[in-house]
C-alpha cells in the first residue's frame, strides 16, 4: 500500500518510554481498525517480547490483537515490499543510541517522533536527536512529553514550550504508576484498565486518553 506509513519513535536517551509509547499507540491505532506492524529494532528486545505469542522463524508474527503484528528489525529488514503493504502504519521501537546502524535504519521512516522527559539532561540531549533525524533527511513529527507530573514539570513545560514552538506536540503523556503494573501483566494500558474493570472516569483513565491523543495527533500528522 502506497499509503503504509512508516513512524519512528526514537530518542538516544534512555528510559523516556519509547517502547511504552510504540505499544500503547499501536493498541490506539487498531482500536481504530488499523492494521499495525510494530518491529522493535533495539536488542533489549522489549517490545518484541511483550507481544510475543509464541516464537517461530515466520517473519511476521501475530499478538494478542487482530490489527497489530510484530517482528524485529533483523526479520523485517529482508522482507518484500509487498509483505508490509498491507499495514496502514508500521511503528518502529529503537534502541537508546544513535549508531550507524540506527542511522541506516531511521532512514527509512517517513516520520520520527521523538518522546522526552523534562530532566536537564534529556532536554540538553534533544538538539543533538533533532540534528540528527534532519540529516538524515527524515520528518520530524514532533516532539512529547512523556511522564508529565504537574507538581513538578508544570513551569519547566512552559519554557520548554517556548523554545520547541510548534514541534512540541500538543499531547503530555502524564506519569501513572498503571503504565508499570500493566506491563507486568503484558497488557497495553487500556487493555488492562478493560481487564481490571477500572471505572471510566476522566482522572483514572487520564494515561489511556492521552495516548489515545497522541495517536490521533500522529494521524493527523500523517496525512
Ligand atoms: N507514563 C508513564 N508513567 C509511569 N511510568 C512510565 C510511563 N511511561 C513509561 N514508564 C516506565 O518507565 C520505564 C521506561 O519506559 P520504556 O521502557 O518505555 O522507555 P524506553 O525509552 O523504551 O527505554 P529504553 O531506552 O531502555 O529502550 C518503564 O519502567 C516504564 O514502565
Ligand atoms: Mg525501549
Amino acid at each position: 500500500m502506497e499509503n503504509t506509513k512508516k513512524i519512528g519513535i526514537f530518542n538516544n536517551k534512555g528510559g523516556v518510554a519509547k517502547t511504552t509509547s510504540v505499544i500503547n499507540l499501536a493498541y490506539s491505532f487498531q482500536k481504530k481498525d488499523k492494521n499495525v506492524l510494530v518491529v522493535d529494532c533495539d536488542t533489549q528486545e522489549n517490545c518484541f517480547s511483550f507481544f510475543m505469542t509464541s516464537r517461530n522463524a515466520s517473519p511476521i508474527l501475530p499478538t494478542d490483537y487482530e490489527k497489530i503484528s510484530h517482528t524485529t528489525w533483523e526479520r523485517y529488514k529482508d522482507l518484500a515490499e509487498k509483505e508490509i503493504e498491507n499495514f496502514d502504519y508500521i511503528l518502529f521501537d529503537l534502541p537508546p543510541t544513535i549508531s550507524d546502524e540506527v542511522r541506516q535504519i531511521i532512514r527509512n521512516f517517513d516520520v520520527i517522533y521523538v518522546p522526552t522527559i523534562l530532566g536537564e539532561f534529556e532536554i540538553a540531549g534533544l538538539k543533538r536527536v533533532t540534528d540528527e533525524i534532519n540529516k538524515q533527511g527524515v520528518k520530524l513529527g514532533g516532539v512529547f512529553v512523556t511522564m508529565y507530573q504537574a507538581h513538578n514539570d508544570s513551569e519547566i513545560i512552559e519554557e520548554f514550550r517556548k523554545i520547541l514552538q510548534e514541534r512540541l506536540m500538543k499531547t503530555v503523556i502524564p506519569y501513572s504508576k498503571t503504565v508499570r503494573e500493566s506491563q507486568k501483566e503484558g497488557l497495553p494500558i487500556e487493555a488492562y484498565f478493560r481487564e481490571k474493570n477500572v471505572p471510566q472516569n476522566k482522572n483514572s483513565w487520564k494515561i489511556v486518553n492521552a495516548y489515545e491523543e497522541l495517536a490521533n495527533e500522529i494521524i493527523g500528522g500523517c496525512k
